[in-house]
C-alpha cells in the first residue's frame, strides 16, 4: 500500500532559529494530522542537526534538499549522504526543476546521487516536471518519460520501492498557478503507467506520488482526491505551519 505523504521544501528560506521554531511549530500541530498521513520537512543542511533535535522520534520525516554526487573526498562545498544520514536525515529530494534550471543537474548526476543515497539507506523524493513551453508544445509527457526513463530506469526493482516521485510542473512552482486537477491527475497516472512498465504494477502501485507547485489549503482536498495524487511537495505554504498542516489534513 503506498503512502500518504506531505512534504515540505523549505528551499532556501529562515535562519536556524526561525527553522527550529517552524519545525516546533509543525511538530505541535501534528497530531491534527490523519494517523495514515506521513509528515517530512525538507529543511536547508545547516538546519538538518538542530531540526533532527526537535523533531526526535515523532512521526515527522527528515528531508535533506540535495546531497554529492560523490561519495567523499576533495569536492569542497558538498555535502555527502554518509554526512546526511549521521544527522538522522531519512530523505531528500532530489531533481528539483531549481537543481536542474540553475545547478545543473543532470540526468547523469541524478542517476549517481539517487545510487548514493539508497545505498546509505535514504528515501529519495525524485522530481519530475514540465516548463511551461513544454507543455504549451504538449510535450509534457514525453519530458517526464524521458526524466524517468534516464534516472529510475536504472535503478534495480528493489531500490525502487524506496523512492518517492513528485510531479512539479515548472510552470507552477512558486506562481501561484496550480495545475487542474484533471491536469495532474492525468499526469500522475501517467507516471505510474510509466513506473509499471519498468517494475511492474505492483511496485508502480505502491509508489508514492506526490504533486507540487503552489499547493495550498485552498486547493490541496481537491487534489488529493485524485486516485494517483497521494499527497504534496510544499514549497512556500511549507513556512508556515498553519497552512503545512491545513494541507495535510486535506486527504
Ligand atoms: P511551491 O513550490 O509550493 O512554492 O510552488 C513547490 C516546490 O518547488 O517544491
Amino acid at each position: 500500500m503506498r503512502k500518504q505523504i506531505v512534504a515540505g521544501n523549505w528551499k532556501m528560506n529562515t535562519t536556524v532559529e526561525e527553522g527550529v521554531q517552524l519545525a516546533k511549530d509543525v511538530l505541535a500541530k501534528s497530531a491534527e494530522v490523519g494517523n495514515g498521513v506521513k509528515l517530512i520537512t525538507g529543511v536547508p543542511f545547516t538546519h538538518l542537526y538542530p531540526v533532527s533535535q526537535i523533531i526526535g522520534s515523532s512521526n515527522i520525516g527528515l528531508a535533506a534538499q540535495n546531497c554529492a554526487d560523490e561519495p567523499k573526498g576533495a569536492f569542497t562545498g558538498e555535502v555527502s549522504v554518509a554526512m546526511l544520514k549521521s544527522v538522522g536525515t531519512q530523505y531528500c529530494i532530489l531533481g528539483h526543476s531549481e537543481r536542474r534550471e540553475y545547478y545543473t543537474e543532470t540526468s547523469e548526476k541524478l542517476v549517481k546521487k539517487m545510487a548514493l543515497a539508497l545505498e546509505a539507506g535514504i528515501s529519495p523524493i525524485f522530481c519530475v516536471g514540465e516548463r511551461l513551453d513544454q507543455r504549451e508544445a504538449g510535450e509534457h509527457f514525453n519530458v517526464v518519460k524521458a526524466q524517468i526513463e534516464e534516472v529510475l530506469f536504472t535503478l534495480s526493482a528493489e531500490q525502487m520501492a524506496n523512492v518517492i516521485v513528485a510531479y512539479e510542473p515548472v510552470w507552477a512552482i512558486g506562481t501561484g498557478k496550480t495545475a487542474t486537477a484533471e491536469q495532474a491527475q492525468e499526469i500522475h497516472a501517467f507516471i505510474r503507467k510509466t513506473i509499471a512498465s519498468k517494475f511492474g504494477s505492483k511496485i508502480a502501485d505502491d509508489t508514492t506520488i506526490l504533486y507540487g507547485g503552489s499547493c495550498k489549503p485552498s486547493n490541496a482536498k481537491e487534489l488529493f482526491a485524485c486516485p494517483d495524487i497521494d499527497g504534496g511537495l510544499i514549497g512556500g505554504a511549507s513556512l508556515k505551519a498553519d497552512d503545512f498542516i491545513a494541507i495535510a489534513k486535506s486527504f
